[in-house]
């Protein structure tokens, strides 16, 4: 599936993703700068964060209340925001775009 991930910039990175990694494994893999994953996708850093395209926000799914206390971490969360480790790519994602935060702490 594509994705493709907007850096705070604007920068764009279109890439390939195999359904079944995350979004930010797919993005981890394919060099695409503004994610850091410090604790490997164990939902446990927050320094995955992504905002989700309004477009993308229904098919992405809601957060678990595990991802939900982990954002609070992360800075200026907004409605859209999501930990990229947490949404795994599939085919229904095809087309997918992130838009990356200034900074990840
Ligand atoms: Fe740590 Fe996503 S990689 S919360």
């Amino acid at each position: 599936a594509k994705v493709t991930y907007i850096e705070h910039d604007g920068k764009e990175h279109t890439v390939d993703v195999k359904p079944g990694l995350s979004v930010m494994e797919g993005a981890i893999r394919n060099n695409v700068p503004g994610i850091d994953a410090d604790c490997g996708g164990a939902c446990a850093c927050a320094t995955c964060h992504v905002y989700v395209d309004p477009d993308w926000v229904a098919v992405a799914g809601k957060p678990s209340a595990m991802e939900e206390s982990m954002l609070d971490f992360a800075e200026t969360v907004e409605p859209n925001s999501r930990l990229s480790c947490q949404i795994r790519v599939s085919d229904a994602l095809d087309g997918l775009i992130v838009r990356l935060p200034q900074s990840q702490h």
